[in-house]
């Protein structure tokens, strides 16, 4: 009677029956990276397969994630302007802006996250405006921003707005801008517990936007702390967020768990970009198996209890899943 587990684990159907969580493609997020121009389709070594695109490229792209069956992305914006306000995030035909309108009017059935920050457009690389004085965010200032950025957002076509500045009281301005322009119905998935993470480090190449003095340390959340982790998404689900989110996820699942049982909200994890240049790295000098680590690492982000996975891997799970190898 003790093989009970064991019998069950023999053949792979079994396995398959009594398995608790599966990787889904439609639980997954893809993010991509708008530049300004044309025809520029550029690598970043620190993340091999993630390109910084042009509008043209990202509408190719959008055909081929269609066609893996990919229907969620996260758009970054990287400006060619960039000043102290992040003025180009505030213009309706900012890069976004003009980059969601294409996409809705090619690919209607695409469902866009737009992530909403300032720290793509300053060209000091914070997340909002600064306090001369201090040297540091002046929170009340960014937050009037970020809720005309948000309606900004939302007037050209975003489904769902994603706010990542870690701002106090960011869901609730944006909410309340949101639904005073009419748009009560475009849900808001806020990076509601957001550390201060080195994990963020080739994000910060691709979306050129690592702080040009300073560090994030301010306004995001020291990773030692495991209750106030708990506390700023109980906070921005009272403040009205649709989605919580834990970012970065690998080093974070416990606080993932932790969420979980504390919301009855979606939850979202932020798989983030030095999580996966590490596995690629450590694929191609044959440390690891790529694949099967990977598909290991996305479970355990269903295990610990996330629904939602933003991952640049969405691509190569949907192509696996494509071709019946998981
Ligand atoms: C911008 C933002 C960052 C990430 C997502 N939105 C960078 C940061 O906070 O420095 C990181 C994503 C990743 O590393 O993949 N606020
Ligand atoms: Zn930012």
């Amino acid at each position: 009677m003790f093989a009970r587990m064991r019998r069950m684990r023999l053949k792979e159907n079994m396995r398959q029956l009594v398995r608790e969580v599966r990787l889904d493609l439609r639980d997954f997020i893809y993010p991509l990276f708008v530049i300004e121009g044309e025809k520029i389709k550029n690598e970043i070594s620190s993340m091999p397969d993630i390109y910084q695109m042009s509008l043209d490229h990202i509408l190719q792209e959008c055909e081929n994630l269609i066609n893996l069956n990919i229907y969620h992305i996260m758009l970054f914006g990287i400006p060619s302007h960039k000043d102290a306000i992040g003025s180009s995030a505030l213009s309706p035909d900012g890069i976004i802006a003009k980059s969601i309108r294409a996409i809705k009017q090619k690919f209607p059935e695409m469902i866009i996250s737009a992530d909403l920050c300032f720290c793509e457009y300053t060209d000091h690389g914070h997340c909002g405006i600064l306090d001369e004085k201090l040297q540091t965010i002046d929170n009340d200032a960014t937050l009037e921003i970020l809720g005309q950025q948000a309606v900004i957002l939302a007037n050209s076509g975003a489904d769902m707005i994603a706010p990542s500045a870690m701002m106090d009281g960011m869901v609730l301005s944006i909410r309340t801008h949101l639904d005073r322009a009419g748009f009560s119905h475009i849900p808001i998935m806020s990076y509601s517990t957001k550390f201060a993470s080195s994990y963020y480090g080739p994000f910060r190449d691709v979306a050129n936007s690592t702080p040009s003095f300073g560090h994030r340390k301010s306004y995001q959340q020291d990773y030692a702390n495991r209750r106030e982790a708990i506390l700023e998404s109980l906070q921005d689900e009272a403040q009205g967020a649709d989605i919580l989110m834990v970012k970065p996820a690998l080093a974070y699942l416990d606080i993932v768990r932790d969420i979980r049982e504390r919301s009855l909200l979606p939850l979202a994890v932020y798989n983030v970009s030095g999580e996966y240049a590490m596995l690629k790295y450590a694929g191609s000098a044959n440390l690891i198996n790529y694949e099967s680590t990977m598909i290991e690492t996305l479970t355990s982000f269903k295990r610990a209890g996330a629904d939602i996975i933003i991952s640049y891997h969405t691509k190569e799970l949907a192509k696996l899943i494509k071709n019946n190898r998981i």
